[in-house]
């Protein structure tokens, strides 16, 4: 039956876990909030070490809690990162997306800085400060930078935080065995979408919109073993989806794929959601890494890496550059048929003035179809920000 506007508006007859408010992914206090208490204490992936192969090679990176970094390795090998701020007078140290700077000199007043972080020159230094003030006293300011679980760089801008580690804990244990050698990003993409980022963490989330992949529903959901799959939920909001066979020879067309990945059966598939943003997807012969990085709360830069190993012929890494490209990545129709949902997500909830809700309600014995994964990702975003996902601010009791 259709509901009138009260109606509409009536909470659903669910716990309160098992649904959100809207609010969450429109409001511009809850972002703010999000990137204080969320982005700024979180680890967070910045790139990957291949992207950085030789000494003073950088990226930079906007840092999802509001501040522009610089990584950066340096020519003892280590990789580290900085606020991509001039400690002078606050300008834009570096404005590439990627380079090779073995000096950093701000284009202001032409400070500069080494890959370590370190002043190397200020310009005119003794004219102007005489004794008070010289290089010793002027240098970047350090964010604390971890590679792990694949090369990944993570970066995480609060110095009190906990160690990687501790903050991925047992989460990414399914693909230990798969991570052990060195890999290569051989492809990336961006999609900058006009949507929440947790819209796109929801979807890497639940799989009930396989409904919406064609090529899902034939090489997944009629297979078997694919409803036996289990939600895992680990601390901090990272979650695991337990591996299957995909037939990609059920879809016509589709050639049975030539080359694996170490430890992996042959087709298999795991999936591991990190909190708040960050996806492994490792599938047959790719991983594919999703990392959202909003810059609002309705709009979102959706960054795609594919990666091989580093020790790939030039045939197997043509081989898994095919099967990304035309399967999961920007050439396949699966990511554009998740980016489309996110997207009309993001349109209606823009264009709807009075809040609502989103129902996380799903129950399948926290098998595929379950949307045990979403709430478990709320249940900490919750905690995290002192409030329940889904209770509105005009219902909420003011933050102690
Ligand atoms: S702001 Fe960078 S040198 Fe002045
Ligand atoms: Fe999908």
């Amino acid at each position: 039956m259709s509901r009138n506007s009260n109606e509409w508006k009536e909470r659903p007859p669910f716990p309160q876990t098992h649904y959100v408010n809207t609010e969450i992914y429109t409001s511009e206090q809850i972002f703010r909030e999000e990137q204080a208490k969320i982005f700024g204490k979180c680890w967070i992936i910045a790139c990957h070490e291949s992207e950085l192969p030789g000494a003073y090679d950088f990226r930079t990176f906007n840092h999802p809690s509001g501040a522009p970094l610089i990584v950066i390795r340096g020519e003892d090998g280590t990789v580290r990162s900085f606020y991509n701020i001039c400690p002078h007078r606050g300008n834009l140290l570096l404005y590439d997306p990627v380079g090779n700077a073995k000096r950093i000199t701000c284009i202001f007043h032409a400070w500069s800085f080494n890959a370590k972080g370190d002043c190397i020159d200020i310009s005119r230094a003794k004219q102007g400060y005489q004794d008070r003030f010289e290089c010793k006293d002027a240098g970047l300011r350090e964010v604390k930078t971890e590679i792990g679980y694949g090369g990944f760089v993570w970066v995480n801008v609060d110095d009190d935080s906990c160690s990687l580690k501790e903050y991925i804990g047992d989460a990414l244990g399914l693909l230990e065995a798969n991570l052990d050698q060195p890999l290569e990003v051989f492809h990336y993409h961006k999609a900058v979408v006009n949507t929440n980022y947790k819209l796109w963490h929801d979807t890497n989330s639940e799989f009930y919109h396989d409904y919406m992949h064609y090529f899902n529903r034939i090489t997944g959901m009629i297979q078997p073993g694919y409803f036996d799959r289990k939600y895992t939920g680990y601390p901090n909001g990272h979650a695991s989806v337990g591996s299957m066979s995909i037939k990609y020879d059920a879809y016509e067309g589709s050639a049975q794929r030539g080359v694996g990945w170490p430890g992996l059966a042959p087709g298999g598939w795991v999936l591991i959601d990190i909190f708040p943003g960050m996806t492994y997807n490792l599938r047959t012969s790719v991983l594919r890494m999703d990392t959202a990085i909003p810059l609002g709360p309705d709009k979102v830069v959706i960054e795609f890496r594919g990666l091989g190993l580093k020790s790939d012929t030039p045939e197997q890494r043509a081989e898994r550059i095919r099967d990304h490209n035309t399967i999961w990545g920007p050439f396949g129709r699966n990511l554009h048929e998740d980016l489309l949902g996110v997207h009309g997500q993001g349109l209606a909830m823009r264009e709807r003035s009075d809040s609502h809700w989103v129902l996380h309600g799903r129950e399948e014995n926290q098998t595929i179809h379950d949307e045990v994964g979403m709430r478990h990702f709320y249940a900490e975003w919750g905690h995290r920000m002192g409030r329940s996902a889904s209770v509105p601010s005009t219902e909420a009791s003011p933050a102690t």
